[in-house]
């Protein structure tokens, strides 16, 4: 089942397995050896030879880190900013967007809680309007219901791909063409798919695709990065503006620079934008597809053996699946489970209405179990996170 992966190397790589059974993935992945080196080094070096310094020295590879997160979403570099957020990203693009009222935004139901409060703020700005695309029976979205929806109003299509709460995935690829067909931008919020599962913008069609280092794809925190198709992105003014962004050409102009990096700010974090390209090499080393199959492989076989138990219910909605899973041990406080298996030294995590609200609203979930599993987790953990939950199922 190790579908490629070597799992004695990406363990003897990963630190953090010898201190926890780490099923936070969709939280925060475990950093490898390599991501880890990368940042503490340039820390390092920063303290030695001073912080302007050291990124001198690191130039070169803060900028192929651009060519990296372009290989790996087949786009060109001119065409990625680097920032410290996939909400970041996603804000600048969209904040960058004009709408007037009656405009439509179409989104989905498993859509992220900050990805929502900016199309409430926004509509309450400009009277432009949210809505919401169905659901197919299985729980992803409904590519042919939400053609349907489209007319002249309709000014963006915006989706989240992997949602925070549960194993979904939804069809992007197909969405992206019926966003191509119609002429509507569209963006995709990857920032649980990334690193977990290809993802091609060409075939996804997507304008916009925004993505965060630390989750999947196992790089430092506070950093993430935003796609931006180079058309669109001559035409977005981005909602900030720094001196790196645009530049100050004479007393009463400025001139914004022509590729994503308008999305950026001059001041960032060097260690992480080294830590974040490590991660991307490092992810692509292995193969983003042996990567989805073993990921799949041991999700799968974590909600078949979750089903089994008595008073354990899996929530996961959609056709394809991702390595998240999200579940409830009978009516047990998902936070007191959470609790309990930290006391064994699982990591799990919790999810809540406030962050895919529509959803959990509509199938009355409150709160809700949830754990990201990752190639680098072995049968032997899995085994003790299903021992563990069995201890809590009721009899
Ligand atoms: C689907 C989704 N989108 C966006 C975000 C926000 O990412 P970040 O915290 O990097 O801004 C999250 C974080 O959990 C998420 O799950």
């Amino acid at each position: 089942m190790s579908h490629g992966i070597d799992l004695e190397r990406a363990r003897a790589e990963t630190p953090g397995v010898g201190h926890v059974v780490h099923l936070n993935n969709c939280g925060a992945g475990l950093m490898p050896t390599p991501v880890l080196a990368a940042v503490t080094d340039h820390l390092r070096l920063e303290a030695e030879i001073g912080g302007y310094e050291a990124h001198a020295a690191r130039e070169a590879e803060v900028e192929a880190g651009y060519d990296s997160i372009a290989a790996m979403l087949n786009c060109a570099r001119d065409e990625i900013a680097v920032v410290e957020n996939a909400t970041v990203g996603w804000d600048m693009a969209f904040y960058a967007m004009t709408f007037a009222p009656g405009d439509r935004i179409v989104t989905g139901s498993a859509e992220y809680g900050s990805n929502y409060i900016a199309y409430l703020q926004m509509a309450r700005r400009t009277g432009a309007e949210i809505v919401i695309a169905p659901d197919d029976d299985s729980g992803q979205i409904d590519v042919a219901g939400l053609e349907a929806m489209l007319d002249e109003r309709v000014k963006l299509i915006s989706i989240t791909h992997a949602p925070t709460s549960g194993g979904l995935v939804n069809p992007a690829v197909e969405i992206g063409r019926v966003a191509r067909r119609h002429g509507i931008p569209y963006i995709l919020d990857a920032c649980q798919s990334v690193g977990q599962m290809p993802l091609n913008v060409e075939e996804i069609g997507c304008d916009v695709l925004s993505a965060t280092a630390r989750k999947f794809l196992r790089g430092p925190r506070g950093m993430g990065f935003v796609y931006v198709r180079r058309a669109l992105a001559e035409r977005l003014e981005p909602p900030f503006l720094d001196n790196h962004a645009a530049t100050w050409t004479s007393l009463d102009t400025i001139e914004i620079r022509p590729d994503a990096r308008r999305f950026e700010n001059w001041e960032s974090y060097i260690a992480g934008k080294l830590g974040q390209a490590v991660a991307v090499d490092y992810a692509l080393s292995w193969g983003l597809e042996a990567i989805r199959a073993r990921v799949d492989g041991l999700a799968c076989d974590i909600r078949d053996r979750l089903a089994a138990l008595p008073g354990v219910v899996v929530h996961d909605l959609g056709r394809v699946k991702s390595g998240i899973v999200g579940f409830s041990v009978g009516d047990r406080d998902p936070l007191a489970v959470k609790a309990q298996l930290a006391e064994q030294g699982i990591n799990i995590t919790t999810s809540g209405q406030a962050s895919t609200r529509i959803d959990m609203e509509r199938r009355g979930l409150a709160l809700i179990n949830r754990l990201g599993v990752h190639y680098y987790n072995s049968e032997a953990e899995v085994d003790r996170f299903i021992e563990a939950i069995q201890r809590l199922a009721p009899a």
